[in-house]
């Protein structure tokens, strides 16, 4: 694969700045939020491996950054198990994302037990409890091999920024495809100009349904954590920095009170009209259509490696959600299936659509999210 990395003078060069971009404020010239809760992306290496690999997996991807997770831990064997209090509810009404978000714990975690030299051997919903969504055995082992993506774990983050519209890389639906690594999982790529187009315009009216249905919105809100003390008590959920404005409006924004609900949709809306669906494509990860947890935690496993991957590229990625979101509601509710048809033009009527997401060159680095220590969800 061309691997034509993240440099501003490069892009510059090949004429891909557009209007946009030049149009908007660029984020780092107001300061991030700093303190206790980002404290654990400086990965700390000393300790058990077993240890080592908790503090990775908190570090991955989850829907909302509700990090619904929980480690039992031993030098033996490492036990993880959802944490249901940190469903998001109407959002995520099958839990089909919480379970996205623990597979991607889970990966993190096996790559740093091999780089560590230890033997994993990882089965998925492992007896009749619906929390105990995995056990991984581990054997130390010499001859494991360590996996280049474990050292990106740190440096992995959602990008909610622009992107360049431009072309995608070569070869970058294989380099993707080969971080699937379950034949569970495929892996579907737009970046043809009327198929991203169709994908925007569906992404913004299922932004546009969910702005609109009280409960979705109040489900996501409820994540949203707006002041510096708020973060540092919770840290977790979706904070002003990390949401891809400009210093403009964060600075502002930080100045002014906790927004309503509608109002903070009404932001999401307008972001994702603009900025936060630009890039060279948009990816959907997809399953049997009768898929369960268990192929949820692969797909979450499959992302988190293709987050990694990204990372590792100087490619930027955001999970896109919206229209698998309301393709729940729809089901849950007894809709007629709306968003569930449109996904299905992509990923044909036998699958269903688990993971979207766009990817391309971002503009500017994406800030740190809030993270929870591993000694907050050992049991
Ligand atoms: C299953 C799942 C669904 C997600 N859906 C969205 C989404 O629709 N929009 C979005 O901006 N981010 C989405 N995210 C990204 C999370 O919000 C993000 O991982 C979390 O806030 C932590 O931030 P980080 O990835 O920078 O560590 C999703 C992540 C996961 C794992």
């Amino acid at each position: 694969m061309e691997r034509p990395r993240f440099n501003r003078r490069n892009l510059i060069r090949r004429g891909l700045l557009g209007a946009t971009v030049l149009s908007l404020p660029a984020c780092r010239y107001y300061p991030a939020e700093s303190g206790e809760a980002f404290a654990p992306w400086d990965l700390d290496e000393g300790g058990p491996p077993e240890l080592i690999a908790v503090r990775a997996a908190v570090l991955a991807a989850s829907p909302h950054n509700t990090q619904p997770w929980r480690f039992q831990v031993t030098a033996e064997r490492i036990d993880l198990f959802a944490d249901l209090d940190r469903a998001l509810g109407a959002l995520d009404p099958l839990t089909r994302e919480l379970h996205i978000g623990l597979g991607c714990a889970l990966e993190n975690l096996v790559l740093t037990l091999n780089h560590h030299r230890r033997r994993t051997t990882v089965v998925l919903s492992p007896d009749a409890d619906p929390a105990h969504v995995a056990t991984v055995a581990i054997t130390p082992d010499d001859a494991v091999r360590s996996d280049p993506l474990v050292h990106v774990i740190p440096d992995r983050h959602t990008n909610r920024g622009p992107y360049l519209d431009g072309p995608a890389p070569e070869g970058l639906a294989a380099a993707l495809a080969d971080q699937l690594q379950s034949p569970v999982v495929a892996l579907t790529l737009l970046t043809a100009p009327e198929d991203r187009a169709a994908f925007k315009a569906d992404t913004v009216a299922a932004t546009e349904a969910i702005v609109a249905d009280a409960e979705m919105s109040e489900a996501s809100h409820a994540w949203y954590r707006h002041t510096h003390a708020d973060i540092e008590q919770h840290r977790d959920g979706i904070t002003l920095d990390s949401t891809g404005n400009g210093s403009t409006l964060r600075f502002f924004g930080k100045l002014s009170g906790r927004p309503s609900a509608a109002s903070a949709g009404e932001y999401w809306l307008k972001a994702t009209r603009s900025f936060q669906t630009t890039g060279a494509a948009y990816a959907i990860l997809s399953t049997r259509a009768d898929a369960d947890a268990t192929a949820a935690l692969e797909v979450g496993r499959a992302f988190q490696r293709i987050h990694l991957f990204a990372a590792q590229e100087g490619l930027a990625l955001q999970p896109l959600n919206q229209q698998a979101e309301r393709q729940d509601r729809e089901l849950q509710l007894g809709l007629p299936t709306d968003f569930g048809a449109r996904l299905a033009r992509w990923v044909g009527a036998l699958r269903r659509a688990q993971m979207l997401f766009r990817v391309g060159y971002a503009w500017d680095e994406a800030k740190r999210s809030p993270r929870r220590p591993a000694e907050w969800v050992l049991s």
